[in-house]
């Protein structure tokens, strides 16, 4: 039950989807839609924030240029404003500071850019699994194959020593600790920080062929401050990886309780037929499950309701993207519907800016995987299953499969 806080009857956010299915939005998200796209929720400070629940309106205030993404401005609805959330990059920003140095670094995301590097992605894949099919079973998935994949990717791209991946992985997973205290976070962000930094100092003199060489060479033109290259390294190092493991592992745990679905990939030779499954478990699954944060700059209507300037917003994709208005029947995973229109990679200026590579490893894994070990299976029951109810990113903390 999600608890309700105060005799104003406000509930608390986030909501609890404990006791419910584990690939579902909290039941009360769901009420909470079914009452109005806009009604008040309640933080842990006190405040209360707008819950945006509807797929329209959501896209509508995603895309509206008086909305604010700046977690340093009065009202943004985030503990991370107190702890220093503006040092992991132009994800807080506004334009057109987030614009300046976004551009910076688009080059490698490009579709273009994205293809060039399937085969590489395709070997990573491939090896990994013969390594899974040489070892010892049962095996975690998350600790030999979602978070490896992802993780040698973003490495490579960025040109970050794979060999650090214990000291990222775990640093990472403080900054998106839910409860971190703003003292934990910081400090993780700050250790984060010194050693992009670090890495940024060692391309200046030994420029690769990688993003951070790219960044080092506009700090030496000036372009760039070494601070502003060292926390945009931090922040593509950490959504290049925590997001696109936790789809691997909990997308391949949502089609293991979803056989007639993982059949259909089980047999997958067409590629068409796995990117809509990437797209769907994509919208299913809506691993961001916090909601996107923002505060209004001007009064907005929206919906029958006005939106004050200087009000907090939360935006649950979550339920958005299982919002029946646009998508019919929305709790069913059907692998063949058309769900591209979801909302998992956000909307509007904002709109994650590695989509186009996050969707290329999910379409080789999910290509690759159940077609080279049809009969993966769990090794425990679903109950026994740990989920991360404790981050801004959703997924399992571990996954032991077996074949
Ligand atoms: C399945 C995997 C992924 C999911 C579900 C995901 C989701 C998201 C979402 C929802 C946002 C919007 C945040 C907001 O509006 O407040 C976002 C932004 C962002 N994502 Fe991703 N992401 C994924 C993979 C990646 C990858 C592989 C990268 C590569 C580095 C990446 C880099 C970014 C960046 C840099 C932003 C900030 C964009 C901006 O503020 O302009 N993401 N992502």
């Amino acid at each position: 039950m999600t608890a309700i806080s105060d005799e104003t009857g406000i509930p608390e956010f986030p909501m609890d989807r404990a006791a419910g299915c584990p690939f579902d939005p909290p039941p009360q998200l769901r009420s909470r839609q079914e009452e109005g796209p806009l009604t008040r929720v309640r933080l842990r400070d006190g405040s209360t924030p707008w819950l945006v629940t509807r797929y329209a309106e959501q896209r509508a205030l995603l895309g509206d240029r008086r909305v604010s993404a700046d977690v340093t401005r009065p009202g943004y609805p985030s503990p991370a404003r107190i702890s220093g959330g503006s040092s992991i990059g132009f994800i807080l920003m506004d334009d057109p500071e987030h614009a300046r140095l976004r551009r910076m670094v688009t080059a490698p995301f490009t579709v273009r850019r994205v293809e060039a590097m399937r085969p590489d992605v395709q070997k990573i894949v491939d090896d990994l699994i013969d390594e899974l099919l040489a070892g010892p079973k049962p095996v975690d998935l998350v600790e030999a194959f979602a978070l490896p994949v992802p993780s040698l990717v973003i490495c490579r791209l960025l040109g970050v020593p794979y060999d650090d991946h214990e000291f990222f992985q775990d640093n990472s997973k403080v900054v998106i600790k839910r409860d971190a205290t703003p003292e934990q976070r910081a400090g993780a962000v700050g250790r984060l920080a010194a050693y992009l930094d670090g890495l940024v100092g060692d391309k200046l003199a030994a420029p690769g062929d990688d993003l951070l060489s790219r960044l080092a060479e506009r700090v030496q033109a000036g372009e760039l401050s070494r601070q502003e290259a060292g926390q945009m390294g931090v922040l593509l190092l950490i959504a290049g990886h925590e997001t696109t493991a936790n789809m691997i592992a909990l997308g391949t745990l949502a089609l293991l309780e979803h056989p007639d679905q993982f059949d259909l990939l089980r047999g997958a030779g067409d590629p068409k037929l796995v990117a809509g499954a990437v797209e769907e478990l994509l919208r299913y699954l809506h691993i961001t499950h916090n909601g996107r944060r923002r505060v209004a700059l001007e009064d907005i209507e929206i919906a029958g309701q006005v939106i004050r300037a200087g009000e907090g917003l939360i935006l649950a994709n979550d339920i958005g993207n299982r919002d029946p208005a646009a998508f019919p029947d929305p709790d069913r995973l059907d692998l063949r519907r058309e769900a591209s229109h979801h909302v998992a990679f956000g909307f509007g200026l904002h709109q994650c800016l590695g989509q186009s590579l996050a969707r290329m490893e999910l379409q080789v894994v999910y290509g690759t995987l159940y077609r080279r070990i049809p009969t993966l299976r769990l090794a425990t029951d679903l109950e026994r299953i740990p989920f991360k109810h404790d981050g801004s990113v959703y997924g399992v903390h571990e996954l032991p499969v077996t074949w």
